[in-house]
């Protein structure tokens, strides 16, 4: 029996999707999606050898291409990428394996570089910076969204869940954390709107709202995750106003039943004032739904965090990219390798 027991009981997230373990692989980009951002086969083989995690959630991948913000991520709007996709899904169910794909778009982080097209924001504000992986490309302005915009985006989201699901996704995650377009709605550094989606806590979160409601209607609350960043650790300043607007959207998330809320973060001993702790002990006492831990999150740290209560699941992220066979080394005891960046230059 393994020593981290609590990682292997199964989870029934609703009536239509049961996890056999708690072990969820956390999406991570690896830019290496072939011509028109098509996953590869490459792509299926490395999705495939992890599927024995409970769930996998896919690299975060792009619903337009406007969306873009780093070399080679794959996309979710054409016919090619729906089959490309398909070769990865198959890959993961034929090792019995179940698969979430995270729907993406970067709002001002992204670049005119890979798209033509100058980058769309809540607001005209610009972050100081260059292009991961592109240091000689540095971020534009981009421009404010218009209202009509956004309801394109809102169909947007939705078109891209339904080609997930066409995919054999078993549903999709919202990525809404990180400092991406939807986070950068929900945080006052970011959002300087004056309009229905701006200023007030309620404001803030339409966006993020409208997004989840579109996309639950398209494929079912069942099959929709939200991912979500109240600690604007990254690629934003955090605010203290920020909170309440937190607040606001996950009393409104806790009406609406989705398979999971899953906190984006990369160190979760990391605790913020305005949130009066952890962003996960902040989640925890606001969202009463099923709950993603993650963020330096060890075999130990991940099967104790489950066994008091932390959260409901533990995701895992650095760890699967060094250890393909996580969970069979975590079940067997055995040691894991270490992750390095270095690994990042390959899909093993
Ligand atoms: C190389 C790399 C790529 C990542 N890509 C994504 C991504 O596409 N979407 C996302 O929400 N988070 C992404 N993350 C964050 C991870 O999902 C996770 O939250 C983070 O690595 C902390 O977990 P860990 O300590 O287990 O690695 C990425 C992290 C790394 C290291």
């Amino acid at each position: 029996m393994s020593a981290h027991q609590s990682l292997f009981e199964p989870c029934v997230l609703n009536a239509s999707l049961t996890l056999a373990n708690r072990i969820v692989m956390a999406p991570l980009t690896r830019c290496m999606a072939g011509p028109g951002l098509v996953p590869t086969q490459a792509m299926a083989d490395y999705y495939g050898r992890r599927a024995d995690a409970g769930l996998i959630i896919s690299e975060a991948t792009i619903i337009r291409p406007d969306g873009q913000g780093y070399p080679d991520t794959p996309g979710i709007y054409t016919q090619a990428q729906i089959e490309g996709w398909k070769r990865v899904t198959d890959a993961v169910h034929a090792e019995g394996g179940k698969i979430f794909l995270q729907l993406w778009h970067v709002g001002r982080l992204a670049h005119s570089h890979f798209s033509g097209e100058q980058p769309v924001a809540p607001s005209a504000i610009a972050f100081e910076g260059t292009v991961p992986r592109m240091r000689d490309l540095s971020y534009e302005t981009p421009r404010a969204l218009a209202q009509e915009d956004i309801a394109r985006l809102v169909e947007d989201y939705a078109q891209a869940a339904e080609n997930a699901i066409t995919a054999g996704f078993d549903g999709v995650e919202i990525h809404g954390a990180n400092g991406y377009l939807i986070d950068q709605f929900l945080h006052f550094d970011t959002n300087h709107r004056d309009d229905d989606y701006g200023r007030t806590p309620e404001n803030m979160s339409r966006f993020a709202l409208q997004v989840v409601d579109a996309v639950v209607t398209r494929v079912g609350a069942e099959r929709t995750g939200l991912r979500l960043t109240p600690g604007a650790y990254t690629h934003m300043a955090a605010d203290a106003r920020d909170r309440e607007v937190f607040d606001y959207l996950l009393a409104r998330l806790n009406e609406r039943e989705l398979a999971y809320l899953h906190l984006g973060i990369f160190d979760d001993s990391l605790t913020f004032d305005f949130l009066g702790g952890r962003a996960s002990e902040y989640l925890r006492r606001h969202y009463s739904g099923t709950l993603i831990g993650v963020g330096g999150l060890t075999p130990e740290s991940a099967s104790e965090g489950l066994a008091q209560g932390k959260f409901d699941l533990a995701a895992i992220g650095r760890p699967f990219i060094a250890n393909p066979d996580y969970v069979r080394r975590v079940q067997q005891a055995e040691p894991l390798v270490d992750y390095h960046q270095d690994m990042l230059a390959e899909l093993v």
